[in-house]
């Protein structure tokens, strides 16, 4: 472990553990992808013993854990939690099913009927419904206040909160939640609360990954993800991670194991092989690219407004250059970028239309953080559950050239532009 602790955190995520005493492979070169549902227990005694320490955070200088079965605890994920945990800087995470499992499974294990969460009006909309349709059944009060009003929050706030939970970057808006400020201000609330009902920050780090922000070095208590986009990297494994301070961690895998929704091992395997090493890489990439998009959208005439937080345009971007920061100290603007058309020069659903009729190297299709350029309408797509209407378009930045990205964009928008001039109609898709 001393030694890993020298390399930059771009070499680690290549290399990995050096050592894990979850299951020894030092001799690998790539780590082996365990698959066992059970596992042998040699006495009745190791298999009692396994069920006793089942929770217990086994760090890299105690012994392998007692495998017991794979719902309960397996080697190649824990791999892949402790990796996480590393480069979040966090004492621990649990990993889970998919983003919804993983955020879902850190309030559930948090909370209890007659608590509290105040929760950012814009969250990414399978997290809104989570709140709108199951949470009043479960007895939790969800009140919606912009977490960047603190004076708002400060009033929000009564003995029943137990949760302030956002996103930052927003899923789509891309705003940005301070972090710091927010911290301070639950700092000061939390005086005179008793340990078991402090305030938590919980935020999902999706859009920006550790490698552009550190939630936990800004004051969040809980960081979650879905493993399902830039940390996955490829789309091809559902995935999700919570990573959070040690005393929540047996509390987590207990409600891992009776709820049931683990991250399957080959899902951990391959985020583990293909999506950590080229995290950096990806990035990087990706947001060289979204930086040149999003500045050639915002002279469309066609374009209304484009946030990105990487433009000079950027209504945050003091914020967005302290928080968002690379593993070396670079700004980190991200590789997401959402706009808005002027449905008198371009109707948003035809240019999307027209783009999944025609363009090559930007897909129609919901999801992020993809080697693929992906777009998508979100209010009536990923974020339909709001049930608004809206013209807004997110677009998730791929591993593409950067010029065959603005092309296809700029075909799409001519083709457009051209009929909503002419009146003609569009030409649907059959
Ligand atoms: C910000 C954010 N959080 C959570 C999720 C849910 O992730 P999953 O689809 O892996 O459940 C998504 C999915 O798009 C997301 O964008």
């Amino acid at each position: 472990m001393a030694r890993k602790q020298q390399y930059k955190v771009t070499t680690r995520l290549v290399h990995g553990p050096e050592h894990s005493a979850k299951w020894d492979f030092t001799h690998h070169v790539t780590p082996p992808l365990s698959s066992s549902t059970t596992y042998r227990l040699d006495s009745a005694k190791r298999g009692a013993r396994g069920f006793q320490e089942f929770g217990q955070l086994v760090t890299d200088v105690g012994e392998t854990p007692v495998y017991i079965y794979d719902r309960l605890d397996e080697p190649t994920r824990s791999i892949l939690e402790g990796e996480l945990a590393e480069l979040e800087q966090g004492e621990s995470c649990v990993t889970f099913a998919s983003g919804m499992a993983a955020i879902s499974g850190a309030l559930g294990a948090t909370l209890k009927a007659g608590d509290e969460v105040i929760a950012h009006p814009v969250l990414y909309g399978c997290t809104h419904s989570l709140f709108q349709n199951w949470y009043p059944r479960l007895g939790i009060g969800v009140k919606r206040v912009d977490m960047n009003a603190l004076a708002s929050v400060r009033a929000a706030v009564s003995d029943a909160t137990r949760v302030l939970y956002f996103e930052s970057p927003v899923n789509p808006s891309l705003e940005l939640i301070d972090v710091r400020a927010l911290r301070r201000l639950v700092d000061e609330l939390n005086v005179g609360r008793a340990d078991d009902r402090k305030l938590l920050i919980f935020i999902d780090n999706t859009f920006a990954t550790p490698f552009g922000q550190r939630p936990l070095a800004l004051g969040a208590d809980v960081v979650l993800h879905s493993l399902t986009k830039n940390l996955g990297g490829f789309g091809t494994e559902l995935g999700g991670a919570v990573i959070c301070p040690k005393e929540m961690h047996a509390r987590l895998l207990l409600y891992r194991k009776d709820f049931g929704g683990i991250l399957s091992s080959k899902a951990a395997w391959a985020i583990l092989v293909y999506g950590l090493p080229t995290l950096a890489l990806r990035l990087k990439r990706q947001q060289f690219t979204a930086r040149k998009v999003a500045a050639w959208l915002e002279k469309q005439p066609e374009v209304a407004r484009v946030a990105y937080p990487g433009l000079p345009s950027f209504p945050q971007r003091a914020l967005a250059e302290s928080q968002l920061v690379d593993f070396d100290g670079d700004f980190a603007p991200g590789n997401m970028i959402f706009f808005e058309l002027d449905p008198r020069k371009a109707p948003p659903e035809e240019f999307i239309d027209e783009l999944a009729r025609s363009a090559y190297s930007v897909t129609l299709a919901v999801s992020l953080g993809h080697t693929k350029t992906l777009i998508e309408l979100p209010s009536s797509m990923t974020h339909s559950s709001y049930g608004k209407q809206g013209g807004a378009v997110r677009l998730s930045i791929g591993l593409e050239s950067p010029s065959d990205i603005v092309n296809d964009l700029k075909a799409a928008l001519d083709k457009v532009a051209v009929r909503t001039k002419g009146g003609e109609k569009p030409r649907r898709k059959k």
